[in-house]
């Protein structure tokens, strides 16, 4: 086990193997109304080397125990130590192997934590990772403890016809008395996170796929009764995803049968069990008349990346939680891969470099930083983050970019040929790169132990007289709340020098090392490069498809980068030299005191904003990006410090203004153009179409300060993503027209019975920009359709008004900060998770000015004097004030 000290914190360096070794786990689960009765046997054996009196301790968290033998003979009272967390058997065989059989007893109907075996509308199901299995038995809890599950599942045929658990199914039948039975065979050997059972009365649907080897395997996706109609376009993701990733990756799936479980309470969006995903129901019932198209767009990415999984994460899992990022971060570059060729690469890459900035350059640039590969932790759950995520997809990408496809195929290729069936580690991923392209990564691993957002500072000049241009590179990291070491790391740039025809130039340095093709390999803390026989001065375009995770501080002019925005060949860059111009002019605004906010944006900038909005040549989803503005959050981060929300409020919305001004010709034009005619198609064409017209309609609104047009399309739409598009700019921009308040009456009759729009309807709500929406909140929370069991209602209405009111929340008075920490108390007591994970809203605390940070420091030190806080919500809190 690991040593655990300090209070309970876990660390990388006591990582060892366990004294004993599982062979094999063999379960029985009896549900009835009210109660689970589970038996487990484990074949074990003491591992080579261990002293024969080291006693056998095994995980638990909050158990009933109601048996335990040892080879067949009832242990003895004083043989053996049973807590509701731990069992320790003190005198264990010595050599051979031995058959324990533990005998548990719980209630999933109370189990409000969601995690191990709980009830969700009826339906018993579990959910195990990180920790969760041992809320089921007691167990080597821990994900490099692998073997190979028989389970027996019994339950009564009514309540729950259908009995479903991980890898094959080989056996059923009726027991009498109204119950019967299914026997599920997982022949791979898997820990016991991966473990999954469901059992309900549920619908489905289903499909054969063969591999490309020819192996038949029969897809199916649960549903609750009567929304399996709902489940078509999951199941259309799921087949591509499969055919995906034989394609790219070369994997097939390896049992008879896939299976995908949607379930109304989830604390997370899905999870990756062998054989059977068990999801958040959001991410996967759709329909063109309750969901929009950023809705479909999510399943797809959710679906393609629970599957994905299979090899990343399941047949090659993490030797401990400290290596998570192994399968999440490899896992988000996979999907964002597959989302990249099933859509516009483009337009892919910028949604997730505006999440990554939105979530984790805050978390980075915060005290909640960690690096992707931490070094210890006190509570797993909380670092299921954005670090170990998203940067960590980063990491995998910058490996990619670094490696070139052939060399990024090879490595994979070799990690799944040796670790196939390993509990691996980040440097076995690396070693595999290494010893495939003989490529020294020692550079690129730096990034994995360091948290904090580098900064990369370029400095050019050209000169004239001897047409050569100097570009200075420099990398720099400031020391941050994590402590850890502020070496240089492996920068890979991707890079153009465009000229005044918008074609990129030959760019051989003349000067500098480490420039392959259209990537500079920054290593050092600084290098300089030359360029000479230009024929002119080019556009630098640095940074391309933002190919790796840091803060750019280039002062380049305006001018060059109104040129990009025109003629950069990496359309990436046209997005991201025009955006930065945006943020760039917003955050002056808010330092000149938002005085000056008629108009934050010099004419030059709106005008290239209007002119790729307008541009025929240009795809429809990339133009809407063109015209999304940063978000009040981002233009916050960006600021850094003295943060006052109602200036940066003030400041976004006097640069819609003047764009809208502007631009009505434009918006006018594109809303006619933009409008469909043909049926609800989700694929990306047509939501780029549907994009673009709902930002032309949320401009012309904002020009001519009058909801009609909105109102109309709110009355008229044939599709989710136009009516809550319409119903979004009624609220937020109009929240006291009587259009509005009757918009929302008449969205809530009609969606009444489907929990998912609900959701949409308490956020929008909860996110109306203005300071009295915290009154509203308190009132919904108190609406009839509101629980605090629900996690996808406690996100819709606590989570998106703390994480997107920055107005709300962050009120002068404190009062958004009191009112949600005392939401925390309650909802800590039912579902720690969720409490932790809203709570990291006040994270960003310190950047706010004086008086609101005040504020929110006393709310959170007063939180944390709060008596029986759970492990989860302590930790956040008490690192937030770090
Ligand atoms: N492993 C899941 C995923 O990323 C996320 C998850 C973590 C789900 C913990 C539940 C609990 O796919
Ligand atoms: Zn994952």
């Amino acid at each position: 086990m690991l040593r655990i000290e300090d209070g309970q914190t876990i660390r990388l360096e006591d990582y060892r193997p366990t004294d004993f070794i599982l062979h094999c786990v063999d379960m029985t689960v009896r549900l009835f109304e009210g109660r689970a009765e589970i038996d487990t046997r484990l074949v074990l054996e003491r591992r080579e080397g261990v002293a024969e009196d080291a006693p056998l301790v095994l995980d638990g968290d909050e158990l009933t125990l109601t048996g335990l033998a040892l080879d067949g003979a009832v242990l003895e009272a004083d043989a053996y130590t049973a807590t509701p967390d731990r069992l320790t058997i003190r005198q264990a065989p010595a050599r051979d192997r031995f058959l324990l059989d533990i005998a548990t007893r719980t209630v999933p109907e109370e189990n409000t934590k969601l995690m191990g075996l709980y009830r969700s509308n009826g339906i018993w199901c579990t959910q195990c990772e990180a920790e969760g299995f041992r809320r089921i038995t007691y167990f080597l809890d821990r994900p490099d403890v692998l073997a190979p599950y028989r389970v027996r599942i019994e339950a009564d045929r009514t309540a729950a016809p259908v009995l479903l658990s991980n890898g094959n199914p080989t056996e059923s039948g009726d027991l009498g008395d109204g119950r019967h039975y299914a026997v599920w065979d997982d022949p791979f050997n898997k820990p016991a996170y991966l473990f999954a059972l469901v059992a309900g009365d549920l619908d489905s649907i289903r499909e054969p796929f063969t591999t490309a080897s020819g192996k038949p395997v029969e897809l199916a996706v649960y549903t609750e009764k009567g929304r399996a109609g709902q489940a078509g376009y999951a199941m259309d993701a799921l087949k591509r995803s499969m055919v995906w990733d034989e394609r790219r990756f070369g994997r097939e799936y390896d049992l008879d049968v896939f299976n995908i479980v949607a379930i109304a309470d989830f604390n997370m969006g899905a999870m990756e069990n062998k054989g059977l995903n068990v999801f958040n129901h959001k991410y996967v019932l759709l329909d063109p008349q309750t969901a929009t198209d950023a809705d479909y767009a999510g399943v797809e990415t959710v679906i393609a990346h629970e599957y994905f999984h299979n090899w990343t994460g399941n047949r090659i899992t993490c030797r401990d939680w400290f290596q998570l990022c192994l399968k999440e971060g490899l896992t988000v570059y996979r999907d964002q891969e597959f989302s990249a060729d099933e859509r516009s690469a483009t337009v892919q890459r910028i949604g997730a470099v505006r999440r990554l900035k939105a979530h984790q350059f805050p978390e980075d640039q915060g005290p909640l930083q960690h690096p992707v590969r931490p070094t210890e932790y006190k509570e797993i759950n909380n670092f299921y983050t954005a670090t170990i995520y998203d940067k960590g997809a980063e990491i995998v990408r910058m490996l990619a970019t670094i490696l070139g496809e052939d060399g990024f195929r090879k490595g994979m290729d070799l990690y799944f040929e040796r670790h196939d069936g390993d509990a691996a580690t980040i440097e076995d991923y690396l070693a595999c790169f290494e010893a495939a392209t003989g490529v020294d990564l020692s550079h690129l691993a730096v990034w994995y132990n360091q948290a904090g957002t580098p900064t990369l500072s370029v400095h050019e000049d050209y000169d004239a007289g001897t047409d050569r241009l100097t570009v200075t590179l420099r990398q720099s990291l400031e020391p941050g709340a994590a402590g850890t070491r502020t070496d240089p790391v492996h920068i890979p740039i991707r890079f153009g020098l465009v000229g005044s025809n918008g074609q990129d130039k030959d760019a051989v340095p003349t000067q500098g090392p480490d420039v392959e093709g259209d990537v500079i390999h920054l290593t050092e803390a600084e290098t300089t490069l030359v360029f000479e026989n230009l024929g002119e001065r080019p556009y630098l375009s640095i940074l391309r498809d933002f190919s790796a995770p840091v803060n750019l501080d280039f002062a380049q002019s305006e001018a060059d980068r109104l040129a990009l925005a025109r003629l950069d060949p990496n359309l990436f860059n046209r997005w991201s030299v025009l955006n930065d111009l945006i943020g760039e002019a917003m955050v002056r605004a808010c330092r000149a005191g938002g005085k000056e906010t008629a108009s934050p944006l010099p004419a030059e900038i709106v005008d290239a904003v209007l002119a790729t909005a307008a541009d025929p040549a240009l795809e429809p989803a990339f133009r809407a990006q063109a015209l999304a503005l940063p978000a009040e959050p981002d233009v916050a981060r960006m600021l850094g410090r003295d943060v006052d929300p109602q200036i940066v409020h003030d400041v976004v919305d006097a640069a819609r203004r003047a764009i809208s001004t502007a631009g009505v010709q434009v918006f006018e034009r594109l809303a006619a153009e933009m409008a469909t005619v043909q049926a609800f198609s989700p694929d990306a064409e047509s939501a780029g179409r549907r994009a673009l017209a709902n930002a032309a309609l949320a401009y012309l609104t904002a020009a001519t300060n009058d909801p009609a047009a909105a109102e109309a399309q709110y009355a008229s739409a044939s599709n989710m993503t136009d009516r809550l598009a319409a119903l979004g700019i009624l609220v937020h921009r109009f929240p006291d027209a009587p259009a509005s308040q009757a918009a929302l009456d008449d969205f809530y009759r009609r969606f009444e019975t489907d929990e998912l729009v609900l959701d949409k309807w308490f956020a929008l709500q909860a996110t109306v920009p203005r300071p009295a929406t915290l009154e509203t909140v308190i009132a919904l929370t108190g609406h009839a359709r509101f629980s605090m069991r629900n996690p996808n209602r406690v996100r819709a209405v606590i989570g998106t008004f703390a994480a997107g009111n920055q107005l709300a929340f962050h009120r002068p008075d404190g009062a958004g900060y009191r009112w949600v920490a005392e939401r925390l108390v309650e909802l800590d007591r039912l579902n720690p998770q969720i409490a932790a994970r809203i709570a990291t809203t006040f994270r960003s605390w310190r950047s706010f000015e004086p008086t609101r940070r005040g504020q929110a420091e006393a709310t959170l030190r007063q939180l944390l004097e709060t008596e029986h806080l759970s492990t989860d919500l302590g930790d956040i809190l008490g690192r937030s004030l770090k």
